[in-house]
């Protein structure tokens, strides 16, 4: 692991862990003062006591101090993916490959800032760029060379790209990549996969998950508002298929002939955890597109310049109309952008006056200083072309250790990588094609094996069964032998919490899911009682 630097960290870290009791108690707000119940929280299901018991000890400290945010924040989080139970941890200082809490606990990091971190946390050559840009001034509003060196790092990345524009976030980008395809195209709706995740816009936020019951009992695919506070409106121009069902898809947009302006696409689905695209899926899509006049977008907000420095699109070979990106776009700094063939992008040109070009904009567009990281982030990676075998490497390591490890103990569980990028599922399915596939996944099985591994101090990923793990490069064998370790003890917990159950089922089948929680509780679920809920 690389040695701390001694510029910031000393005094960074105190500072981090002396606030606790300062930052918060000013602002607490009398009316909500009443302590929150602990486990009272979300939808999801609440791992074992059993499996969380580890984690609880070793989280006293953050557990105090989320108790004292979830009053003055909603759930105690910045964003709602952040949260899960029994309670998130507080972070002190991340240092390559490793996270630290404010309880002192050193967690291999296999969650990596949302997969953003792809060069670890704090690197060194980022970090020293940032601070020579503060020297210039942290916000300009005007544009500088630094910009277009950034534009022009991208395009050689990725030269499916011609023009570029930048933003803050992936949900900035591909609101802004499906206006400008929308513009381009005259048409109104939008097509997206069941179960992709584009960001926090009305948009694209439809049929991102939905419970088993939901998705059976409807006639085809239909767009499903994820959450509450979105629009009809915006649901009714929202076209939805299935990933990897190409005869499907292609029926899908035959419905709306002439409607769709622009099919975004994750080239890689992420949204329900990780599903590689199969039997040529991309490429006959893209020939799809282009046969419909509709726009297609690659969203690569994860999987740009992580599956290869070109993103999916170069480890596919696959030119899309457009594309987003972010995450690791920016070193570590907030920092993202959509760009794609000229003649689309030139609906952005001001010039033409506010009712005939596109409107793009934003006060913190192009930040220098997160310009500056993502610069530098970029350099490292094309000089650096043997990172990608070494995550990759890592990858299949852990994947498929993964994998042996769940076979061996007989846990029904399928892992699906692709790259770095990697998901366990527990699952009797042998294939995960698609987000239904993803339903049959046991979610209380995976929270109570993700707690028993923080537990042991390895963050195996972002904290929700549909999401997933990543490898940044400062990651070696060693700690993925580590993981595999930690994953295989949490295997075994389920293997034996399983038999047990198994051994005090009932022999009578359950048909819902609440009545499984009835007789078993916090008890993983027995495979039997497993394949009576799936058909529910
Ligand atoms: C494929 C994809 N698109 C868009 C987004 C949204 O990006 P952001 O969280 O920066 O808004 C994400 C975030 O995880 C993503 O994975």
């Amino acid at each position: 692991m690389r040695e701390s630097y001694s510029y910031f960290q000393t005094p960074f870290r105190n500072a981090q862990v002396n606030r606790d009791s300062q930052v918060f108690g000013d602002l607490e707000s009398r009316v909500s003062a009443a302590a929150p119940t602990l486990f009272s929280l979300g939808g999801d299901p609440l791992p074992s006591q059993k499996f969380s018991r580890k984690y609880l000890t070793r989280h006293k400290k953050s557990g105090q101090l989320w108790r004292r945010a979830v009053r003055i924040t909603p759930g105690g989080v910045e964003s709602n993916v952040r949260y899960f139970k029994p309670h998130p941890f507080l972070a002190d200082y991340g240092d390559g490959g490793y996270i630290y809490d404010v309880d002192g606990n050193k967690i291999l990091d296999l969650m990596m800032g949302f997969g953003a971190l792809l060069l670890g946390h704090n690197n060194r050559d980022i970090a020293l760029e940032v601070i020579k840009q503060l020297e210039s001034g942290s916000m300009l509003g005007v544009t500088s060379e630094l910009y277009i060196d950034y534009i022009q790092a991208v395009r050689k990345a990725v030269p499916s790209m011609k023009k570029v524009r930048l933003c803050n976030s992936g949900t900035e980008a591909t609101m802004h990549a499906l206006r400008t395809a929308r513009a381009y195209t005259g048409r109104d709706k939008i097509a997206k996969a069941e179960g992709a995740y584009h960001g926090a816009h009305d948009y694209v936020l439809q049929s991102l998950d939905m419970d088993s019951r939901t998705a059976s009992r409807m006639n085809g695919y239909r767009a499903i508002p994820y959450g509450r506070g979105i629009p009809k409106a915006v649901s009714d121009l929202v076209v939805i298929f299935p990933y990897n069902d190409i005869e499907a898809t292609a029926a899908i947009l035959e419905e709306n002939e002439d409607e769709v302006g622009a099919l975004i696409i994750e080239p890689v689905l992420c949204g329900p955890g990780v599903i590689a695209p199969k039997a040529n899926y991309l490429r006959r899509l893209r020939q799809l597109t282009r046969k419909k006049g509709i726009v297609l977008i690659f969203d690569e907000v994860l999987t740009g310049f992580r599956l290869a420095y070109g993103g999916a699109q170069e480890y596919y070979d696959i030119r899309p109309d457009m594309t987003t990106f972010g995450k690791i776009a920016g070193g570590g700094f907030q920092l993202a952008g959509f760009g794609g063939e000229a003649q689309i992008m030139n609906v952005l040109e001001p010039g033409r006056g506010w009712k005939y070009a596109t409107f793009h904009a934003g006060t913190y567009n192009g930040h220098p200083i997160s310009v500056a990281a993502g610069l530098k982030g970029l350099e490292i990676l094309g000089e650096h072309p043997e990172y990608y075998n070494h995550i990759n490497g890592l990858g299949r390591q852990l994947y498929s250790g993964l994998q042996d490890l769940a076979d061996d103990r007989r846990i029904p569980a399928w892992v699906e990588y692709v790259g770095s990028i990697g998901n366990v599922y527990f699952t009797t399915k042998d294939e995960i094609r698609n987000f239904r596939d993803t339903l049959s996944a046991n979610t209380r099985r995976w929270w109570n094996w993700f707690i028993h591994c923080l537990g042991n101090n390895v963050l195996f990923g972002i904290p929700n069964t549909g999401e997933r793990a990543f490898i940044c490069t400062e990651h070696t064998e060693e700690d993925i032998e580590w993981a595999l370790e930690v994953a295989d003890n949490a295997f075994a917990a389920i293997g034996k919490e399983a038999r047990r159950h198994k051994e005090k089922a009932p022999t009578v089948q359950l048909q819902a899911v609440g009545e499984q929680a009835a007789v078993y509780g916090d008890a993983p679920t027995p495979p039997s009682v497993e394949r009576a809920s799936r058909t529910a």
